[in-house]
């Protein structure tokens, strides 16, 4: 709970971690950034994100709803306050980060682009427009290459960002024939409401008192499902075929990201009571063999991707485990002799990290380094 005149930490369970010291070159161009949500579960962490890596930062511009107007709020370049978006937020900025949901990027992501700012946008409200890049910077950077100075970039879907890392190693080797993945999605993926409820929800329940479940599946719902001490097989609103559309955006995303519009990729997607980090079981069909052994050191050499995986050391990575990581760890990797070429895996990766923040913050790195910053 925020109260009346605190000071809202920067960064999001994890707060300010040791610097990676990944970005900042001495004379380096300084930005003048806007985060659209910085009062949010993303918004916080891309601050933390921004400071780790030294992203060279003039100033930053922190906006929301309005609910904590004239809060201080630290950023990487000292306290700010925190001011209600609107049209005319982004004069002067270089780079907004959008964390606020689709209607608001629809809404005001123009007037920032207008502004001359490029956005670069966590929301599904650009991801699969054609025009619009959907990149994460280890798989398709190249796709920045389409937008001019000002535009937007559509961060892609976080149970889509941490499949996609681990995927492009194994499609390069050895080709993808078929996809056919489960999450067990963290709390945390509905933002900072789906944490506070888990956290009342298991007190509630230990105590021995009456749930009174308010958030999930979602809020516009009337109904709603306990998720301390459950799993939920829905994540955002049914749609299609009775997939739900985060179903979709797995689909439709991967495709989009490896350009394989023909790839055949199915998914469950499921909310578990956990606080933070997405984990995924993968099962794959491959055009040519690929061994575990092989599969181990593709993934091991791969950017962003982390090999945990010795069975005979109880070794595989946890949501526990790599919360706070920027990296996706993979683990449990087998043979699947039901067909000729198949693999199993389990990835894990955290999802306000490298499945928004840092994949978002990577972007910036990636427009600065293209000279479209
Ligand atoms: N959580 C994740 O794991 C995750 C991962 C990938 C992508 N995303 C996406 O990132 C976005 C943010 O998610 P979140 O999890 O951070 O949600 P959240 O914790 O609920 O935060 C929502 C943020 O949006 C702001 N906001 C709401 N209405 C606004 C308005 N009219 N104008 C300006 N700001 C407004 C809120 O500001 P106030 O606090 O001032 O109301 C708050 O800062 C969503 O599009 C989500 O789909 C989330």
């Amino acid at each position: 709970m925020i109260l009346d005149g605190e000071v809202l930490p920067c960064g999001g369970s994890v707060g300010w971690r040791p610097s990676g010291g990944a970005y900042e070159v001495a004379g380096m161009k300084r930005h003048r950034v806007a985060v659209v949500g910085a009062t949010g579960a993303v918004g916080k962490e891309i601050l933390a994100v921004l400071a780790d890596r030294h992203f060279p930062i003039e100033d930053v511009r922190l906006l929301g709803s309005g609910r904590f107007e004239g809060r201080r709020m630290g950023t990487p370049v000292g306290e700010r306050s925190v001011d209600a978006a609107d049209h005319d937020s982004f004069a002067g900025i270089d780079v907004a980060f959008f964390a606020a949901g689709s209607d608001v990027a629809r809404e005001l992501a123009p007037s920032a682009v207008r502004a001359g700012a490029v956005v670069i946008d966590n929301s599904s409200a650009f991801r699969m427009d054609p025009e619009v890049p959907l990149v994460v910077p280890e798989v398709n950077p190249d796709a920045l290459d389409v937008i001019d100075h000002a535009g937007i970039v559509a961060n892609p879907n976080c149970s889509t960002i941490v499949l996609v890392v681990v995927l492009k190693p194994i499609a390069d080797a050895a080709g993808l024939e078929r996809v056919v993945v489960s999450t067990y999605q963290a709390v945390s993926g509905v933002g900072s409401k789906g944490i506070e409820a888990l956290e009342r929800e298991t007190r509630s329940v230990l105590a021995g008192e009456a749930v009174e479940p308010k958030v999930l599946p979602y809020p516009s719902a009337e109904r709603h499902r306990v998720i301390a001490f459950n799993v939920v097989p829905h994540v955002d609103q049914f749609g299609d075929q009775d997939y739900s559309k985060e179903e979709w955006k797995m689909v439709h995303e991967t495709r989009k990201i490896l350009a394989d519009p023909g790839l055949r990729i199915t998914a469950t997607t499921v909310r578990v009571p956990v606080f933070r980090c997405h984990a995924e079981t993968v099962n794959l069909e491959l055009k040519r063999s690929l061994d575990p052994e092989h599969a181990r050191e593709l993934l091991h050499a791969a950017p962003g991707v982390s090999v945990r995986d010795d069975p005979g050391r109880l070794e595989y990575p946890t949501p526990l485990d790599a919360t706070g990581l920027d990296d996706v760890y993979v683990g449990r990797i087998r043979r699947d002799d039901t067909v000729s070429a198949g693999l199993n895996l389990w990835l894990v990766g955290d999802q306000l990290r490298k499945g928004a923040a840092l994949n978002a913050v990577q972007i910036a790195e990636a427009l600065i380094e293209k000279h479209r910053l």
